[in-house]
């Protein structure tokens, strides 16, 4: 048995995936660790789906609703919603199988921002969670659990849960201890106090999870790597795009806006953040500071480099390679990195406070600044809100980043009216796309509108998008926003029924 379990009475509970699963019920709520592919549990999704679908084939129901951190992996989302497992499932999401699951009417999915899923838990909203299911590094002599490469949701669930299981990785570097740091001064208005962080390296918690033994239901031994996917080599329009926000950065520096080493930079997960990073490292900017919902290979990179003090986190979202790098020296990047629940990293306070610059990716943005980041076409789900609204609404300064067109330009990210808003013109405050950059600060509905079109979007889409908003300012009767309603809806439509928005 693995010496990682220190603990003599918590050793008496290892055993296997199955046995661990059987404890499991038909309409279970679970909260699962796991937040953007690491730190989830790898072995007891895979043995309750072959439970659930043991139970299908015998014509029983058995479907379970999973509350996680963020996305998990195929191990976990992937399985479970293979065998149509999942009845309910929130915060987020973004595997494949799920998303269909999703999309298909199968499962029922609850998008919620990341710094409130595990509020909304603690306040009772979901009702009871049965089980935490998390992953450990390690128990020590005394029982406290050192957690992974995420920390997201594991301590609310753990926290909330009757019971809970847990794995213990043996993949999952040793020299993690430390890195966590485990808030546990959560309390229920009218006894809620501030969260007393002032700088992104402030350390509030504790390095350990505490979780009372007789919760504990079962342990299980498992040797198996995060989901980490490559990144693909930086594209021409994802430096484009990074190079348009970097100079903007220095522009706000040259006005006094924002100090020479910036303020704590927060960056959605993805090629174009990765570029921005790259950016980054490449400019003469030193003591940068992240307080961020992931870490990904670009902030590895400034912290080799010395450019990036302190990083703060939920979890880490590395390349194979660098996820090596990181349990090969887990010691050296524990005095960089903190990681720490999701209910902190993404907290509003602490945002604003910090004074964070966000960048986020989106689906498409409208001419008036709204933004959907989750719905394709209006009505099919990609991935979810994650965090990007709770940085988005408190950063000091927000921006969103994305291609000016999707699917080889049949589409035009600017559109007249974006199709579903998950960021309204009030939160977001600068557009990047390959074309440019909108400034929105300080300007009113018709001042924004020529700006992004011009700046903004496809030479393709601009005629079309004037033509659109000339017409909607002569047409409409009101000329705070003007719009032509059924017009400007029809550009999905006209994408979804003759597989482009371009006019022929
Ligand atoms: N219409 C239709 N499809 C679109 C589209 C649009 N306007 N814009 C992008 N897409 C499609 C792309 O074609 C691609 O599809 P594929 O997977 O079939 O190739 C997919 O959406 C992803 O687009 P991509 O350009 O690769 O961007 P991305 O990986 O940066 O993802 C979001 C963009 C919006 C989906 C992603 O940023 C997201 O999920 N955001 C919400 C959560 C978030 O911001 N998290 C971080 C907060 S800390």
């Amino acid at each position: 048995m693995s010496e990682r379990i220190a603990n003599a009475a918590l050793r008496q509970k290892v055993m296997s995936a199955d046995d661990a699963a059987a404890l499991i019920h038909d309409g279970d709520q679970i909260g699962f660790g796991g937040f953007t592919g690491s730190g989830y549990p790898k072995v007891l999704p895979g043995a309750l789906a072959k439970r659930i679908q043991e139970s299908h084939d015998r014509g029983e129901k058995f479907t379970v609703n999973v509350f996680t951190g963020a996305s998990t992996a195929p191990e976990l989302d992937g399985t479970l919603a293979s065998v149509d497992g999942i009845g309910w499932r929130m915060p987020y999401q973004s595997d494949p199988q799920m998303r269909s699951k999703i999309n298909d009417g199968t499962s029922f999915y609850t998008d919620i921002h990341l710094s409130q899923s595990g509020m909304m838990v603690r306040q009772g909203f979901f009702g009871k969670v049965d089980f935490a299911v998390i992953e450990a590094t390690r128990i020590t002599a005394d029982g406290d659990v050192v957690l992974t490469s995420s920390v997201g949701n594991n301590a609310v669930y753990c926290d909330t849960a009757e019971k809970v299981i847990i794995e213990v990785n043996s993949w999952q570097s040793d020299d993690l201890e430390g890195m966590h740091d485990i808030y546990g001064g959560f309390a229920l208005p009218p006894n809620r106090v501030p969260i007393p962080i002032t700088h992104p390296g402030d350390r509030i918690g504790d390095k350990f999870l505490h979780i009372p033994q007789d919760k504990v239901a079962a342990i299980i031994e498992t040797d198996g790597p995060d989901r980490n996917t490559p990144f693909k080599p930086i594209d021409d329009d994802s430096r484009k795009i990074a190079g348009f926000l970097l100079d903007f950065y220095d522009h706000e520096v040259k006005r006094g806006r924002i100090p020479k080493n910036l303020l704590p930079l927060q960056s959605g997960v993805g090629n174009i953040p990765n570029a921005v990073l790259d950016g980054l490292l490449h400019s003469d900017l030193e003591h940068l500071t992240s307080y961020t919902e992931v870490i990904q290979d670009g902030m590895i990179d400034l912290i080799d480099a010395g450019k990036l003090d302190v990083a703060s986190a939920t979890a880490f979202s590395l390349s194979p390679d660098y996820a090596h790098k990181m349990n090969e020296n887990a010691a050296f990047y524990r005095d960089h990195i903190i990681l720490r629940p999701q209910e902190i990293s993404n907290h509003p306070e602490v945002i604003r406070r910090l004074g964070v610059i966000g960048a986020n990716g989106m689906i498409e943005a409208d001419i008036y600044g709204n933004v959907n980041s989750t719905h394709v076409m209006g009505s099919r789900m990609m991935n979810g809100i994650g965090g990007s609204g709770d940085f988005t609404r408190n950063a000091y300064i927000s921006a969103f980043v994305s291609p000016s067109t999707a699917k080889g330009g049949a589409i035009s990210a600017i559109v007249p009216m974006v199709s579903h808003v998950d960021h309204t013109e009030h939160d977001g405050m600068v557009i990047i796309t390959e074309q440019g950059i909108a400034d929105l600060r300080g300007l009113a509905p018709r001042q924004r509108a020529p700006k992004i079109i011009e700046n903004c979007a496809h030479p393709d889409y601009r005629p079309m998008l004037l033509d659109y908003y000339e017409r909607a300012l002569h047409d409409c009767k009101f000329k705070h926003t003007p719009h032509l309603l059924g017009e400007a809806y029809s550009w999905h439509t006209r994408f979804l029924e003759t597989g482009t928005m371009k006019k022929d």
